[in-house]
């Protein structure tokens, strides 16, 4: 069973969406609106709107949009129970016992239970007779015993049915199992078998204390060297952080962001609980955004390699976006931190964090590196790849600091140092807009449209199916002279799939019609996109029944075509007109 429509309209009512957003931006009146800058997108003049009388949001520079309920699943990295839950709460709401139905609270805790399950499964099995190559390992690696039990770190048995006998005892199935991640199936056999074996366990904890997910090490040296779960319903990679449940209670001033799970317990275990890691992956601008939310500084702590230096160098720009300080760490006689404290020490260790570098002395470090710069040649590469990092300063003067310093170490004059920077700032700022006109293009052609894929085909008539559902989403009115059959309008007439999805939903909806409901079934992007309808016609004076059927017929009057060379060619001539 759902939670009932009219405890979400209670939801809503008590968080009024410029109160909410409000305690996020810094939003200032405009007209009957409220404008600021997205928390979504970096800008620095402010393209992000509220609209108190639809109770939405849009921004017209990322697009992202919707209600109150998808802009807290955005913000606090949320699903849409865990979002009507924040909601709930901040109002005072209790939520609603929803009968003996399982609903979507209901399965989210018995997802978590069964994580739960398993960690401690994975943690008891550490002290049996057959895990004892797993202590070995441990005691090898430096884990002591206080490190496995803040961690809740285990080891799942070299064995292909150990956790699903075990899980099945607790009433758990194979379905269950492989949704988590837990078990995997043979596509040969049809048989069941757990995910991880012969492997040391590292439990995720989300910042509700929930085991979301697992990361596994194996023993020897064999491969992968880590397996981790997949996604599920409930766990999304790119918006978790390892240990962030202690980084973030541990009011320090800065993160410490390092590669792998082996650095941050190491980190812990020498006196910082402020270390975090991605789980597996690059780091994504959501994870950027989440540690944006606990402090000001990140101190990266990656490892000394290639490897590790690209994706330092990656990590930068998005942690700079989201407007985080960012500071190395100098590690110097060992790869990573974890071989760094096992070597030097945790006092060690302090003063490095202590003596972290700025971004930009890492940035022009790292390319000074790469040159001989007593070779002409070399030199000129050099000054034309730190002239390129220097542009993308912001602040005058700190690029002027750098700019005299960079010249002296590569003896040229300053002044031909800053008129290359600056000529590169000018091509920086064309290739944006150019990115920026592309995008606008591509957006209002739908071409590349990940959100409707049929749009391009028939952009005639998703134009006009836009329209009608922009209409429909702004006028309840409407909505019920089509159900009544006053207004002749079919799930049929639609030639997207996209947009017919989105008219069925308004039409088997309630009444009126609320934008939040759409979180259920459809995507953040997807519901931006149908909030970008519903704005695109609220800021047009005419939105009554005869524009409708005006539009109604134009879509019917269309027919549904395959992408012709025709189309590709017009798009082309399009895109070159608006070029120039
Ligand atoms: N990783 C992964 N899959 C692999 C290798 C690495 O998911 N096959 C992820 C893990 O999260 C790991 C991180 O990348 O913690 C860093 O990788 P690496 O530097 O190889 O691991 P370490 O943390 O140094 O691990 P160890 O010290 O156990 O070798
Ligand atoms: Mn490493």
């Amino acid at each position: 069973m759902k939670i009932p429509h009219s405890f979400i309209e209670e939801v809503k009512y008590r968080n009024r969406i410029d109160d909410v957003i409000g305690s996020y931006v810094n939003l200032k009146r405009a007209g009957s609106n409220y404008q600021g800058l997205c928390p979504f997108h970096s800008e620095k003049t402010p393209s992000f709107t509220v609209f108190p009388n639809t109770e939405t949001f849009h921004c017209f520079g990322c697009g992202a949009g919707g209600d109150v309920i998808s802009f807290v699943m955005r913000a606090e990295n949320l699903e849409y129970m865990g979002a009507i839950e924040f909601l709930a709460k901040r109002a005072g709401l209790a939520m609603p016992d929803t009968g003996e139905h399982e609903n979507e609270s209901d399965k989210r805790t018995r997802f978590y239970e069964m994580n739960r399950a398993a960690a401690r499964f994975f943690n008891q099995m550490l002290h049996t007779p057959e895990a004892e190559p797993a202590r070995a390992y441990l005691a090898k690696r430096g884990l002591t015993a206080a490190a496995v039990k803040r961690f809740g770190l285990g080891y799942a048995p070299d064995r292909f049915d150990a956790l699903r006998k075990h899980m099945h005892s607790l009433g758990y199935t194979d379905e269950e199992l492989k949704t988590a991640f837990l078990c995997g199936k043979s596509e040969r056999t049809g048989n069941y078998f757990d995910y991880f074996r012969g492997r040391v366990m590292f439990p995720i904890i989300d910042n509700f204390s929930n085991v979301v997910a697992f990361g596994g090490r194996i023993l020897g040296d064999a491969k992968p060297k880590y397996l981790n779960s997949s996604d599920t319903p409930v766990f999304k990679k790119s918006r978790n952080l390892f240990a962030l449940n202690f980084a973030r209670k541990a009011s320090a001033e800065s993160l410490i962001l390092c590669e792998g799970y082996m650095d941050v317990i190491a980190v812990n275990m020498a006196g910082f609980p402020n270390a975090v890691a991605t789980l597996g992956t690059a780091l994504t601008t959501e994870q950027a955004r989440i540690m944006a939310k606990y402090t000001k500084k990140v101190i990266l702590a990656y490892d000394s390699d290639d490897a590790g230096v690209n994706a330092a160098k990656r990590a930068i720009p998005m942690l700079t976006e989201v407007g985080l300080e960012v500071k190395m760490l100098r590690l110097e006689g060992a790869k990573d931190p974890d071989e760094f404290i096992k070597k030097y020490g945790a006092t060690r260790f302090k003063t490095l964090l202590d003596d972290s570098q700025g971004k930009m002395d890492y940035l022009c470090e790292q390319v000074l590196k790469k040159y001989n710069i007593l070779l002409p040649e070399e030199k000129t590469k050099a000054a034309d790849e730190l002239c390129r990092v220097l542009s993308e300063v912001y602040s005058d003067v700190e690029r002027e600091i750098y700019i005299t310093r960079m010249a002296e170490k590569l003896s040229v004059d300053p002044k031909s140092m800053k008129n290359d920077v600056e000529r590169q700032m000018r091509r920086n700022r064309r290739d944006e807009t150019a990115e920026m006109r592309r995008r606008i293009v591509s957006d209002t052609l739908g071409y590349g449209d990940r959100v409707n894929r049929d749009f391009v085909k028939n952009a005639k008539a998703a134009r006009a199916e836009e329209a009608i559902l922009g209409i429909l989403l702004l006028r309840p009115e409407l909505v019920r002279e089509i159900r009544s059959g006053q207004i002749s309008l079919s799930a049929e007439d639609f030639l997207t799939d996209f947009n017919k999805k989105v008219f069925c939903a308004i039409l088997d909806g309630d009444d009126p019609f609320d934008i939040g409901t759409l979180a259920e079934t459809f995507t953040l992007d997807e519901i931006s996109r149908i909030t970008k309808m519903q704005v695109s016609r609220a800021s047009l004076s005419k939105n009554d029944a005869s524009v409708l059927s005006d539009h109604i017929r134009t879509l019917k009057a269309e027919a549904p075509r395959e992408a012709s060379e025709d189309d590709l060619a017009d798009i082309r001539s399009l895109l070159d007109r608006k070029k120039k």
